[in-house]
This record gives structure tokens, sequence and C-alpha cells, in this order.
């Protein structure tokens, strides 16, 4: 007997296993290539990362000097953060005693008061300069809080307020007329209905719509049906991108459990596009194009402004060509391209994203600003995708419903925004857009940088988010003296400014005035002491070092 044969055949089973397991393994190493390589690439092991980190805080001596700083500077620290708690407390007595009597039982507000600055930092923070979270009234660019104080308004309503508060109003108040004699009648039709499909079908050069009550719920329905038509499983999202707080697309650290259909990309990445290519489990590719600002960086919080690395920089054209790229991929392997436009849809141009880069999305979700101010989310997309079941298979649906979906009074209010939009002279809002706020934002970085201040701006159009030259840990102290010059900013501080489109020449002067006067207090008082050889590196080595000191007793 030949007793080389058992082997020879064993060797054989071996290379036909290792033939058949190799393009799986390739395809697994072509995806982990394809992930970004910070953290926001790494969705599970960001959230493992997130569990390690220890709790430890500032004592008032440390709290002043974490950087280093000798003594003379920490006073003057110290002396104009209580300078500023004093001024708070007396500006906002009202509105900071509501607030601490409302947190006790309003869920969010204890996480957005507990996240403005970086832990090690909050409690002393919260304590002193804590920001009232209740307002009385809107006017113009002005909010006023309920202590009487007028601030300009940068929080943009969360991306909602494009047009002006005014504009809203009376969306909302003339939709609520129109809407007042059917009332809340659910599950028909307010007429208007059809003139909404009408008109966002016109404006997202798709042939379906559906109405949800916020984006997160459009995000859910796209992804869906997605799914369904491709009859493949995974969703593609990009490293950083937040396209609401449902699970599938959110990962990373916020989400409790891992969802197992997702993979998160890198954006503008050849390797992406190579995968795109290659697998055969991808339904749809989800796009936030806000990231265009900060590509596979996480929206830009004060919480985590722990060094100055934070950075930003928009370049129409490159994020223009990578949209066109992925538009090739999707086409060629069948994967449904879905532009996420709730935050930046009616803000860039009037057809929104698609319109402003120049390329085409098989399926589009708005919300908030499209319904006048009310609670909304819209997909609309391609007929073949929007079908929710099947001629041949009658039990195979792909089920979304929602109690208040078409609600008549949101759907008046959208009427009245769609129709402002639609006219001529409206539209004129969007004439030489770009060159307004990028010229609004080259201005202040002039301003600042004659004043010789660490700070700069950069935008995607009204959306801007604030940069820091100088590697410092206390950036996120700008948020305080802003709103101390009436500057009202969202819970992530400086991460996010917003403004509304009713910003006239004069209003932006004021706001840039108040800017440039804030962060140069904030330098007189010593936060930016330049410490010698201070890098965000060896910021960062510092954060580690202390972490492991507090976790380890030493
Ligand atoms: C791009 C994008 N998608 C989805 C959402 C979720 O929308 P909503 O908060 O209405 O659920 C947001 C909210 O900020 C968003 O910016």
């Amino acid at each position: 007997m030949d007793s080389s044969l058992p082997i020879l055949s064993l060797a054989a089973g071996a290379v036909a296993a290792t033939a058949a397991v190799a393009p799986k393994v390739k395809a697994r190493i072509d995806l982990s290539r394809a992930k970004h390589r910070s953290l926001t690439g790494h969705s599970r092991m960001s959230r493992r990362v997130a569990r390690l980190i220890p709790f430890y805080e500032f004592d008032i001596d440390d709290f002043f000097r974490s950087d280093g700083a000798p003594g003379e500077i920490a006073t003057k620290r110290q002396d104009s953060f209580f300078a500023l708690a004093a001024l708070y407390r007396e500006r906002f007595a009202k509105g900071r005693e509501m607030t601490a009597e409302a947190a006790e039982h309003i869920s969010d507000l204890q996480f957005t008061r507990a996240y403005r600055v970086p832990f090690q930092y909050s409690r002393l923070v919260r304590e002193n300069l804590g920001v009232g979270a209740f307002v009385q009234s809107s006017s113009g660019v002005n909010v006023t809080d309920i202590d009487g104080n007028v601030f300009y308004d940068l929080t943009g309503s969360y991306g909602v307020n494009i047009f002006g508060n005014d504009f809203y109003k009376d969306c909302i108040e003339t939709g609520e007329k129109r809407a007042h004699a059917l009332g809340p009648v659910l599950g028909s039709y307010h007429p208007v209905v059809a003139e909404n499909v009408r008109r966002l079908c016109e404006i997202s050069g798709l042939d379906e719509v559906s109405f949800h009550m916020s984006g997160t719920e459009a995000v859910m329905q796209a992804v869906r049906l997605a799914r369904y038509h491709t009859g493949r499983t995974h969703l593609v999202r990009f490293a950083g991108a937040y396209h609401g707080w449902w699970g599938d697309v959110q990962p990373g650290v916020g989400n409790p459990v891992s969802p197992h259909e997702t993979y998160t990309l890198a954006e503008m990445s050849e390797r992406t596009l190579h995968v795109l290519r290659t697998r055969r489990d991808i339904a749809c590719v989800l796009v936030n194009p806000l990231q265009a600002l900060h590509p596979n960086s996480n929206a830009p919080g004060d919480s985590s402004l722990v060094d100055s690395s934070r950075s930003a920089h928009f370049d129409r054209a490159a994020y223009s060509e990578w949209l066109k790229k992925l538009r090739e991929v999707c086409d060629q392997r069948g994967i449904v391209l879905i532009f996420d436009e709730v935050f930046v849809g009616f803000r860039l141009a009037p057809g929104g994203a698609q319109e402003y880069f120049g390329v085409k999305a098989d399926m589009v979700t708005y919300g908030k600003s499209l319904a006048g101010g009310l609670p909304i989310g819209v997909v609309c997309g391609r007929k073949e995708l929007m079908r929710r079941f099947r001629d041949e298979r009658p039990a195979d649906i792909c089920f979304a419903r929602g109690t208040f979906n078409s609600h008549p009074y949101v759907m008046t209010a959208m009427d009245e925004f769609l129709s402002r939009l639609a006219s001529p002279n409206f539209r004129s809002v969007y004439n030489g857009l770009d060159d307004i706020w990028n010229g609004r934002a080259r201005e202040l970085n002039e301003m600042l940088g004659a004043a010789d201040l660490p700070v700069r701006v950069d935008n995607l159009s009204s959306i801007w988010t604030v940069g820091y030259t100088t590697p410092s840990r206390y950036n996120w102290m700008l948020q305080y003296y802003l709103r101390a010059e009436g500057i009202a900013l969202s819970w992530v501080g400086t991460g996010r400014l917003i403004f509304s489109l009713n910003y006239n020449d004069a209003d932006f002067a004021e706001v840039a005035k108040r800017f440039v006067s804030a962060a140069a207090k904030m330098k007189q008082d010593g936060w930016w002491w330049p410490a010698p050889g201070l890098t965000n590196k060896a910021i960062r080595r510092q954060i580690l070092k202390e972490m492991l000191a507090s976790k380890f007793g030493r």
C-alpha cells in the first residue's frame, strides 16, 4: 500500500480548505483596513476603552493648575473663575434656581449639565457656572432667558433654525389656523399632505415620500427599506457620523449593545470604496454631509475638549468628488446610497446636499427645519425602494407605521415652510450664501488673529466650529466667557455654532465683537498661559498618567 496517499489527500484537503477560507480572510482584512484608524473608526474598541476610563476630578487647588501653571497664574485663573461665578449667580439667578430644581426630575438635563466640559473639571464648573435651561422668548436673532437676559442665539435649535425664529413662529401660527377645522384627526390625511408630497418629490428629485416624527425614525425606515429590497444585511456608516440615536447607526460609545449588522468605515478613503466594491452583504451606505466639515470625527462637543487637537476644514470640491465616487460604486454594486440630510437639508441650498454637492442619492432623509418648527422626519426615495410589500409574496412586508405620522398640524406647518421656500423672492436668501458665511468666518478669524488670540473658526456655510491654535487644557472655558458676553450656545459649547440666515451684517458684527472680547478676557485671565513646551500629545500623556494614578491609587 502506498502510505503517501493519505498524506497527499490530507495536504490536498488542507490546500482546498485554505483556498476556500482565504477569500473570507482577505475580505475580513480588507474590512479592517477600511476602518478609520482613530477610535471613532473602531466602535467596539471605543466602547471598551470608554469603560476603562476611571472617574477622577481636580480639587480646587489642582483645578487651576492642571497644566503645571505657576501659583500666580493659578491664582489669576481662580479669581477670574469666581468673579465669573458671581456674575452668573447674579445675572442668571432665577434660571439657575429653576434649572437646579428641574434637573432633579429631568434626566436629559442631568446629562447635559454633566457633559459640558471634560469630566475632571465638571463638578466645580457645574456648581459655579451653572447655566439656566429656561428661556422665555425669541425675536430676530435673539433669545431672552427667564431672568430677562437677551442673547445672540448661536444654538440654532439643534439645526432646526435656518431662517430665524420669527419665520417658524409664523409657519406654526398660520399652519395651526389651517389645521384647526380638522384638528388632531389621525390616520386619514389633511388635504395639504398631497401638496407637501408633490413639493418634496420635486425638491428631492425622488418618486415617493414617507412621513415620520423624527430624524431618527426617518433614518431607521430608510435603512430598513434598503435591507428589504436588496436582501442584504449590513449598513455602512462613516466614522464619527451622527444619524440619530437608533442602535444600528450608533454602534460606539452611547449604546450599551453592539449592533451586528453595521460596518463603520473611514470616510473619503479608497479602502472603503474597495470594501463596497467587493463585499456582497452591504445593503446601503449612509452619508451625513455635515461630516464634510470634519470627516471621520465625532460631533465636536466641548466635553471632549481635553486639549487643542480639535480640527475642522471644509473642502467642497474634495467632498463632492468623494460623493461622486460613492455614487459610482453604489451603482456598480446595487447598494442603496442614502443621504441623511436631517441636519443640512434646506440649509446649504434649496435642493439640499444633493444640489449643493451635485450628486444624486437613492434615498434622502430630511427632518429638523422641514415642518416649519414642528417635529418631523421624512424619507424620500426611488419608487422601487420605497415599496413596503411585494406583489409576488404578499406576506413578505416591510412594516412601518407611526401614530403621529402625517399629523395635520405638522403637515400644514410643513406646507407653510415649503411654500415660502418655493417663492423666488424668498429663495434669494440662498444667493451667495457661502460667500457671505465664508467672508464672515474670515473676518472673525482676522479679528482674532489681530488680537493675538489662539482661537479660530472653521465653517460649512452657516455651521461653524471653534478650534484652538495653541495647546491648552482650558479651551472649554471659552463657552462661559461667551455666555457672559450674551452669546447663547447649545450644550456642546464652542463645538458647534449654528447661525440662522437672518443674521445681517450688523448682527454678525456685534457677535464678532463679543466673541473677540470673550476670548480676550479669557486670555487676560491666564487660561491660555503658554506652558513651556506643552504639546497636545504631552497633554494626553498627562491625562493618561492622571487616570492611571486614580485607578491604581498612586
Ligand atoms: C444627520 C442627522 N440624522 C438624524 C438625526 C436625528 O434626528 P432627530 O433628533 O430628529 O431624531 C440628526 C439629529 O441631529 C442628524 O443630525
